[in-house]
């Protein structure tokens, strides 16, 4: 399955993916509200990875690789995911630094958030972020999700957002479900 944006394309994680994920996640900026750099060990990046076929297997998507269209280039992650184990549903994004400040996170979790509603059925998405992050949260308030509380996810204390599906109302431009073979699911 891969969902095209825009912009953007986003597809399945693979193994080889993993030393430029690595090369990301070395960036002391792009990891601060990630944990920090001492966190993003092989050994972790590796497992999340494990994390995302695992659920590729069980649900059909995760978190994908955001491949930008003009060039190619694998700029960034971003998906849904089960929050620990909460019962709820995630949306999670983030880019590599060239890539901040251009409207990718936003595109990219309005896709996802899209998804969760219109082709899987959830009826509530959730997302988690540093208090500090002050960009991710713009990103989560520019697309409808409401703060509700504080809490402590992935070891971090958190503010914690929602939305409901009836709340959500899809971003203008093009956004488009391809299935394995290649044929657009819905347009
Ligand atoms: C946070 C992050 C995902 C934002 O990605 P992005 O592609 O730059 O986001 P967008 O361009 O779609 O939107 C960012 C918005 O926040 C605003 N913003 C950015 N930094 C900000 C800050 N420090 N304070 C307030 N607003 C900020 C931007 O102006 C923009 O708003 P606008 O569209 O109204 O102008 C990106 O910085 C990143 O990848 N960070 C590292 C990983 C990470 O933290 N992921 C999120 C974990 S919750």
């Amino acid at each position: 399955m891969l969902i095209e944006t825009e912009r953007l394309t986003m597809r399945p994680f693979t193994p080889g993916d993993l030393p430029e994920l690595l090369r990301m996640r070395a960036d002391e900026e792009v990891v601060r509200y990630l944990g920090g750099v001492a966190k993003q060990t092989p050994e972790f990046t590796e497992q999340r990875l494990r994390f995302h076929f695992d659920c590729y297997e069980k649900y059909g998507y995760g978190m994908f690789a955001v491949v930008r269209k003009s060039d190619g280039e694998f700029i960034g992650w971003g998906g849904l995911q089960p929050l620990e184990e909460s019962g709820e549903t995630e949306v999670g994004y983030g880019f590599d630094k060239p890539y901040w400040g251009q409207g990718y996170a936003t595109e990219v979790a309005a896709a996802w958030l899209r998804y969760g509603f219109e082709t899987v059925g959830h009826a509530r998405i959730v997302a988690v972020a540093v208090p500090e992050n002050a960009g991710s949260r713009h990103v989560l308030e520019k697309l409808g999700m409401s703060y509700e509380k504080n809490a402590e996810h992935y070891g971090i204390d958190c503010v914690f957002y929602a939305i409901r599906r009836e709340e959500f109302a899809p971003r203008e431009g093009f956004y488009a479900v391809h299935d394995s073979s290649g044929a657009r699911q819905s347009g």
